[in-house]
């Protein structure tokens, strides 16, 4: 069977922390995508110009000399327009985490009244507010009823580009064709799983995140519109390392690690369900026309060949781990043009 092609596949949610760990995950990132949307949650978040260009020196170190752009984000907080126009350039968007809902959250928003001006000026600057969107509700209805909130800020901000990260609902996805200025990122962990993977059975702390993986019929609407790829639907990984130890205890950290596996999965559930035609606009040009954004040539292939997930990456369990998927990254090269 002839090798299958993407170019230029971006990932447009990712988590890849610092230090040690950065240097783990990053390049397993930067070999399979020509680019990531880097998320900012970081102890101390990334929400000033002096920590914004070191993470992003640090996140250029760890990637070495790979062809992949690290599209930085910063986290909301309320922002000056001065700090705003000053930093426009090195960002393509600004995260926004309710106060407390996930992984080095609580610098977050408490209430949203005090967002709006920095989201005024956001859209007359042309920045993308990127949302964590889940209430401090009920834990399987927090998506659900965030939507009022995403309706205010679409209709209050109508020209501001708005992406709901990680949509887990079958009203998420029912959301984003209400409002033009309305996009969404979703993970290939939720086009597969349900809560009955993470807690129907013995416990899978490696499958536990935010948010939370819902009913089938949620799985069904958001895979029908990958599989379709719905144009305003990007793929984004929210692979979220967390070491084995903190996964594996009592309290156990929200996050899937998916970065390594998320390409070579996603091929063998398009080819499944034989819509391998569609993957390339899901895992790339609907992020680009979303963003304007226009990523390095960089050609990805992947062979046919059954391969098992590796049992661990030094200190942290991948998704599938000790699974094995029927396709394999093969190669990657610059695109000639
Ligand atoms: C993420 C993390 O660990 O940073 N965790 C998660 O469960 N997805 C944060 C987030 O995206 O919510
Ligand atoms: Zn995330």
């Amino acid at each position: 069977m002839a090798p299958f092609q993407l170019q230029s596949p971006l990932d447009m949610h990712l988590h890849l922390r610092e230090g040690d760990l950065l240097n783990l995950v990053a390049p397993l990132s930067a070999r399979a995508f020509a680019g990531a949307v880097i998320m900012p949650n970081l102890v101390p978040p990334v929400d000033n110009a002096a920590r914004l260009d070191s993470y992003r020196a640090a996140v250029d170190t760890a990637i070495g000399d790979a062809v992949f752009e690290p599209y930085m984000t910063l986290f909301f907080r309320p922002y000056t327009a001065d700090e705003l126009e000053a930093m426009r350039s090195r960002i393509v968007g600004i995260k926004l985490y309710p106060a407390g809902v996930t992984t080095n959250s609580e610098a977050g928003v408490r209430a949203l009244q005090e967002a709006e001006p920095t989201l005024g000026l956001m859209q007359e600057l042309d920045i993308p507010l990127l949302v964590h969107g889940e209430s401090n509700g009920f834990v399987m209805d927090r998506e659900a009823e965030f939507m009022p909130v995403y309706e205010h800020l679409a209709r209050t901000f109508p020209r501001l580009r708005i992406v709901m990260e990680h949509i887990t609902t079958r009203q998420a996805v029912a959301f984003l064709d209400r409002y033009a200025n309305v996009f969404a990122t979703v993970t290939l962990h939720h086009l597969v799983l349900t809560l009955d993977d993470v807690a129907g059975g013995l416990l899978a702390p490696h499958l536990f995140c935010k948010p939370i993986a819902k009913r089938p019929e949620d799985r069904d609407a958001l895979l029908a519109a990958a599989l379709s790829a719905h144009p305003k639907l990007m793929f984004g990984s929210d692979s979220a390392p967390h070491p084995q130890h903190s996964k594996e205890c009592a309290g156990c950290a929200a996050g899937v690690f998916t970065a390594p596996v998320a390409l070579p999965m996603l091929v063998e559930l398009f080819e499944k369900h034989d819509a391998l035609d569609n993957l390339q606009a899901f895992v790339s040009d609907n992020a680009r026309r979303i963003y304007s954004f226009t990523p390095a040539p960089k050609a990805v292939s992947f062979v046919k060949e059954a391969t098992v997930v590796p049992q661990r990456y030094a200190t942290v369990l991948p998704f599938g781990a000790g699974k094995t998927v029927a396709w394999r990254l093969s190669e990657t090269g610059q695109t000639l043009v």
